[in-house]
């Protein structure tokens, strides 16, 4: 690390989704942004002028070779991201893998082993288990002994699917897509603040539609805490939506992440009556309004703990996804 107190960052693949990347480096003092690569030259403008990086380059070997980095986000889409991620760990920098964390689970799998030759830790961008209203949630549901129940649901229209953002998800669209609330799900169900739940068992129904791009999926989990959770996820449908629903005993949150972050709480006496509860959740308990994967990832660097999505822990989800797509049925 060149200067104590901050990490020199750099990001590689600047897209329509890494301005996100952008704008939490920006908001995090204890990054600062040294350098930014693509092949696109016209993408490689933009950044530069809207991000301010202090240097650019088409090769991101350059950038690695001429930049003194601590701290790089990859940020391709999941088909080119494993040989420069594993380029990035052979020089023992800290790196935030997007999601999804290549294209099979065995991609994932040499990520994650390259990853413990490494001096740098590696993150895997699952931004939805740092939203602070989802770690509220959780906090609730784990103070009530844990979730019995879960539940997550991911559609979209067809037309979402031939906008650019969406071309890279034919090949499988669970794995480059809907993998959101597959990992989801597993964070919901989680018995500790840092860890997700293991699927053991899942059964999976797939019935794609005839028009190109109408997936299907009905899958129900069995998960090693007991917890049940069923993932819905289906393209060709009336609207975007992105719900979650979590349940412990005599407790329920039902969570609304389309657009706005929404969340209902609801709460049984034993016995007695039932009703929706009026507070708001508590995000100053879980880092506040504007905890993010960036600030969780600083910490862990600073403080020399591993990140809540790491890349052994993405693995499970990646095989997760896959047995929800191939129709899997039984132990996993
Ligand atoms: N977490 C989320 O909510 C979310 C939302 C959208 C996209 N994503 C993920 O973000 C990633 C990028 O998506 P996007 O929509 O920004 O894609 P994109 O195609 O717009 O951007 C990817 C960029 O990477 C660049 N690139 C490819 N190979 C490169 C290389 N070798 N060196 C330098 N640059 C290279 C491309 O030129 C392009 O500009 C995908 O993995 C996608 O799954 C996540």
């Amino acid at each position: 690390m060149s200067d104590d107190s901050i990490l020199n960052t750099a990001v590689i693949g600047c897209g329509g989704h890494a301005r996100h990347h952008f704008g939490m480096i920006a908001d995090e003092p204890r990054l600062h942004l040294v350098a930014a690569a693509d092949i696109d030259a016209t993408r490689l403008e933009q950044a530069k002028t809207q991000h301010r990086p202090d240097r650019t380059f088409a090769d991101y070997r350059e950038m690695l070779d001429q930049c003194d980095l601590d701290l790089v986000y990859v940020v391709t889409m999941p088909g080119h991201l494993l040989p420069i991620v594993l380029d990035c760990m052979a020089r023992h920098l800290h790196v935030s893998v997007e999601k999804s964390p290549g294209m099979t689970s065995a991609e994932t799998e040499q990520m994650a082993t390259a990853g413990r030759e490494s001096r740098g830790k590696a993150i895997v961008s699952f931004n939805r288990r740092y939203f602070p209203e989802v770690l509220a949630v959780r906090r609730l549901v784990q103070e009530r002994g844990g979730a019995v129940h879960c539940s997550g649901t991911y559609n979209k229209t067809l037309s979402l699917i031939g906008t650019p953002a969406m071309a890279g998800i034919a090949p499988d669209p669970v794995i480059c897509d809907a993998i959101h609330h597959v990992d989801l799900i597993r964070w919901l169900a989680g018995p500790t603040p840092e860890r997700a739940a293991r699927p053991v068992a899942v059964h999976s129904e797939v019935a794609d539609g005839e028009r190109a791009g109408s997936h299907r999926h009905n899958a129900v989990i069995r998960f090693d805490t007991g917890a049940i959770g069923t993932f819905m996820s289906h393209y060709g449908v009336g609207f975007r939506i992105q719900r979650a629903e979590v349940h412990a005993e005599d407790f329920s949150a039902y969570l609304d992440l389309t657009r706005e972050r929404a969340c209902e709480l609801y709460a049984a006496e034993r016995g007695g009556s039932s009703s929706a509860l009026d507070e708001p959740l508590d995000l100053d308990a879980v880092g506040g309004p504007n905890f993010n994967e960036t600030s969780h990832f600083a910490n862990c660097i600073f403080e020399d703990t591993e990140p809540w999505s790491t890349l052994d822990d993405a693995v499970v989800t990646m095989h997760l996804c896959e047995a929800i797509r191939s129709g899997h049925k039984g132990p996993l």
